[in-house]
């Protein structure tokens, strides 16, 4: 079977409204949590994407009973409790693995978790992360390219967890995890604020977790015995909110989002609005629409309630068609510019300084076969095929089938010219 690739005509305008799946980073730790919870798990809005299914396939070798429903319900339940490894063969597949971390640690006592290796989008440590199991009183050693953790009892104290790119998202989850059931208060000072920590944190305190300050640099967590299951629903992507913003605007089209949220996307928002994109709230949901002329920015990605670096590659392809000069600089992964090369194929006219892109603007982009190479970057160069004149195939989109729910179906429903072919390429 050959892999599948998008075919893409350029140049239909979008129109229509789009219903959003649920986050795919919100719902990975919360998925990872289900080990520290007794009772069951049920998860509404799960996106239908690889990477839940890369976690659910984990789990499920760590003891943890995983079932979807048609309606794209998650339940979960941590039946059998013996084993606390995951192996390099997941976790190499996939990075977020490593929020099995803090909940096995906490909850079994012990972890050994295979090290995540750098990924497309550049380096990716784990210090923090071992940083903040240590601080919880884990004995934490590497053997072999595998973190091994062992704790008989975590104990609360306070941690910074902030890294020389600022905070971190996932570390933050598994220090928050971890926390739930150490013995006394854990506080977090340089924690993550990013929506999907809100929505762990949350789904936590549902189960019966203390935890406050979630949503700001500070956040408080008071040990509790045990925590029970519950229900909940996973908030809506902000990220792929984003990456059909910039459809509608690189289309000159109007899209509505039905279930959108503009206070998790603020930032992205003002840049679009700066461009000259317009996103208004309605009682039908978020509308965006396209001015013809689009104006350059410069933008920076920070974390939340920054510019995402999730939707850094998104921007990039629409300020392609800009009159005049933008500036993206990454403070996040100073190395997530796999794009840039594969846009300059479409036309574009982009040149790479370091951790900052100078765009020039174009008039047309145009179509030409293309690399995926990883998530976000995947999604930036269907942008611009949907924007360019003629025909795109964008290569490799397994990259994309991690994160987004549907995409092409969503798209194809809104009037893009897009279809899934598979080629012979190995
Ligand atoms: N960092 C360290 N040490 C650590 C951890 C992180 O130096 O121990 C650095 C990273 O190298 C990076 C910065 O801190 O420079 C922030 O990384 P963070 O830990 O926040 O990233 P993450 O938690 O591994 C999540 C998302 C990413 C998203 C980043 C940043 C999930 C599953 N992944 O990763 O999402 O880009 O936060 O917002 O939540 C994606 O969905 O395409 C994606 C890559």
């Amino acid at each position: 079977m050959g892999l599948p690739y998008f075919e893409i005509n350029g140049g239909t305008r979008l129109r229509g409204a789009v219903q959003l799946s649920g986050a795919k980073n919100a719902a990975l730790p919360i998925m990872a949590a289900s080990i520290l919870c007794e009772g069951d798990v049920v998860l509404r809005g799960v996106p239908n994407v690889s990477d839940v299914r890369f976690l659910g396939e984990l789990l499920m070798k760590l003891g943890v009973h995983v079932q979807r429903d048609a309606d794209g319900t998650l339940r979960l339940n941590a039946r059998d409790e013996m084993n606390f490894k995951a192996e390099y063969d997941i976790v190499r597949k996939m990075r977020a693995s490593i929020c099995v971390l803090g909940p096995l640690l906490a909850k079994r006592h012990q972890a050994h978790v295979a090290m995540p290796g750098g990924c497309a989008i550049g380096d990716r440590p784990v210090d923090l992360h071992l940083r903040a199991m240590r601080q919880l009183g884990a004995d934490v050693e590497l053997v072999s390219g595998d973190i091994v953790a062992k704790a008989k009892k975590l104990r609360g104290r306070e941690m910074f967890l902030g890294g020389p790119f600022g905070s971190t998202v996932l570390g933050t989850a598994n220090a928050m995890m971890a926390a739930t059931l150490a013995e006394g208060t854990t506080v977090i000072e340089m924690a993550a604020c990013e929506p999907e920590v809100t929505d762990l944190a949350e789904f936590l305190n549902k189960c019966g977790a203390s935890i406050t300050g979630y949503g700001t640099p500070r956040i408080v967590v008071e040990g509790v015995r045990e925590l029970a299951g519950c229900e909940h629903q996973i908030i809506p992507d902000r990220i792929e909110a984003g990456t059909f913003m910039v459809a509608a605007a690189v289309t000159n089209g109007e899209l509505t989002l039905e279930n959108g949220r503009l206070d998790h996307l603020m930032a992205f928002v003002d840049r679009l609005n700066a461009v000259g994109v317009n996103v208004e709230k309605t009682e039908k949901g978020v509308v965006v629409s396209s001015a013809r002329r689009l104006e350059p920015v410069d933008v920076t990605t920070q974390p939340f309630p920054g510019f995402p670096t999730d939707l850094q590659a998104q921007l990039m392809a629409l300020l392609c068609l800009a009159d005049g000069n933008s500036i993206v600089t990454e403070k996040i992964f100073p190395d997530r510019f796999l794009h840039v090369a594969e846009l300059n194929r479409m036309g574009a006219k982009l040149r790479r300084e370091g951790a900052t892109v100078i765009v020039e603007g174009v008039k047309r982009l145009v179509g030409a076969p293309v690399m995926a190479s990883d998530l976000r970057a995947s999604a930036a160069l269907v942008l611009a095929g949907l924007a360019a004149r003629g025909t795109t195939r964008v290569h490799r989109i397994y990259h994309l089938d991690r994160g987004y729910d549907r995409f092409d179906e969503k798209l194809r429903a809104v009037n893009a010219d897009i279809v899934r072919k598979e080629d012979g390429e190995v």
